[in-house]
């Protein structure tokens, strides 16, 4: 008798990725592989990839040039490199990179174990970059990361084209998912006792925009609701432009559909959101926020911002420091701005100097930190249920999130818990980034 075969998935990018790669692993295991300890040590290995910014391109890159060594070592090895990277450079990946045997585009995800199945047929490298997959719905199962919270993608691609992103040239053209291939794998996941799901797509507004109906998310999130078993539901991302009324009312209305919102604004100045081609104003986004509190005035609301876009003056960046100021988020992932080739901004006059953008950012995180922080004390003396997700760095200390997202950290005390389980804490410190706190229970 051989060995057992194994696989290894080496996952970079969004949770769009990460979902992609749990379909990859229930495929693997479909075909008989187990997961490997190491990587080093695998029959197959997937490198799922980014191109969102060159900071992940050039960190994916050093990975894929380390697999040289592993294939020299084991020439046997099938290795596959996957996702967005994948989709946007094609041949002069695999030129660059002789030992990828397998170049998978985000449009063949579905069609893996037929492709790998055909090449340990013939070793024959294969280059799988079409983007005319239009396929949504889904068969098969996942080998999820977690054993409570499921990640399920309800659309994939994006039609906006922001004028400084990669992911609709990677991803292609908007397709959503049928309402009852979601609710049938949400289903499915409950009876594995599944009971978070974060419903995904790089913008999730946009869900079943081809039926002519604007409200259509809104619907699958009051459906979603009613599926016996769940207990969370969040999802992401938002656009914007395109969250209309009724998705907050869902949210207000929804017992399980948790009340935290994401909502990237980018920029705030109007001539950057403009040249971005975001399709709102700064007035526009603000109207947003004040539609969100007004329905629910709990909500947890965060975003994302890019700093130094091409022409971004100091005057535009204090706009965008006054929606900070503004708004008040819970949290923000802010970016420096990174030039995509083959994109308008990145043909866009002006590119701001490297120091000018570092220093924007240092400003932004310092006033964002400042507010978080100031968010999180507020919280202090309050009780949040939180799902446990395990132990966190510190001995005897495990960590959850409250249902809005939040990070909490409690101290054991002794006493075991579970993956998913649901504990009372009451909080009494507040940082920047987390609560910590004692059980109630
Ligand atoms: N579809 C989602 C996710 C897009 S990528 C959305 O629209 O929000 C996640 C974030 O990366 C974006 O919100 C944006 O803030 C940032 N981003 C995208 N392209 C970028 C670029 N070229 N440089 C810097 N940040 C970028
Ligand atoms: Fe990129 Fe804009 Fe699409 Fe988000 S909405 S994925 S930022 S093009
Ligand atoms: Fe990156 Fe592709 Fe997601 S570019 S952010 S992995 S959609």
């Amino acid at each position: 008798m051989g060995k057992e075969k194994t696989y290894a998935l080496i996952n970079y990018g969004c949770q769009m990725n990460e979902s992609d790669t749990e379909h990859y692993a229930g495929q693997l295991v479909e075909m008989g592989y187990k997961r490997a300890e190491d990587f080093h040590d695998a029959d197959v290995i997937i490198v799922n990839t980014c191109c969102v910014r060159e900071s992940a391109e050039k960190k994916i890159q050093g990975k894929i040039g380390e697999l040289k060594a592993v294939k020299a070592k084991n020439p046997d090895v099938v290795i596959c490199v996957a996702g967005c990277m994948a989709q946007k450079d094609g041949e002069k990946l695999l030129k660059k990179h002789p030992q990828v045997d397998i170049l998978l585009g985000t449009s063949y995800v579905n069609g893996f174990k037929e492709l790998l199945t055909g090449f340990l047929a013939n070793r024959k490298k294969g280059l799988y970059t079409s983007l005319e997959i239009n396929d949504a719905e889904f068969e098969g199962h996942r080998v999820r990361q977690s054993p409570f919270h499921a990640w399920i993608p309800i659309m994939y691609g994006c039609n906006n084209f922001c004028t400084y992103c990669i992911v609709p040239y990677v991803r292609g053209r908007e397709r959503s998912r049928s309402v009852e291939n979601i609710v049938e794998e949400i289903k499915q996941a409950v009876k594995e006792g599944y009971k978070e799901f974060t419903l995904l797509g790089q913008n999730v507004d946009s869900y079943g925009k081809q039926t002519g109906d604007k409200e259509a998310f809104a619907k699958l999130l009051r459906t979603c609701n009613e599926v016996e078993g769940v207990e969370r539901i969040h999802y992401m991302t938002s656009h914007p432009r395109d969250m209309v009324e009724a998705v907050i009312e869902a949210v207000r209305d929804c017992e399980h559909v948790c009340e935290s919102f994401h909502l990237p604004f980018q920029a705030g100045s109007n001539e950057i959101l403009r040249r971005m081609n975001r399709g709102y104003t700064k007035e526009k986004y603000l109207d947003l926020i004040a539609t969100v509190r007004k329905h629910v005035p709990n909500a947890v609301i965060t975003t994302d911002i890019i700093v130094g876009f091409p022409g971004e003056t100091e005057e535009d960046f204090e706009q965008t420091l006054d929606v900070v100021r503004r708004v008040g988020f819970d949290s923000a992932y802010t970016f420096i701005y990174s030039k995509r080739s083959g994109t308008p901004a990145a043909r866009m006059e002006n590119q701001v100097p490297l120091e000018v953008k570092k220093e924007r950012l240092n400003r932004l995180m310092a006033l964002q930190n400042e507010i978080s922080l100031a968010n999180h004390q507020k919280l202090v003396g309050e009780t949040f249920e939180v799902l446990a997700d395990g132990p966190s760095k510190h001995e005897g200390v495990w960590s959850g999130r409250t249902r809005t997202g939040i990070l909490v950290l409690w101290p054991t005390e002794g006493k075991a818990y579970t993956l998913g389980q649901a504990v009372n804490v009451k909080i009494d410190t507040a940082q920047t980034w987390l609560l910590k706190g004692k059980a109630i229970d």
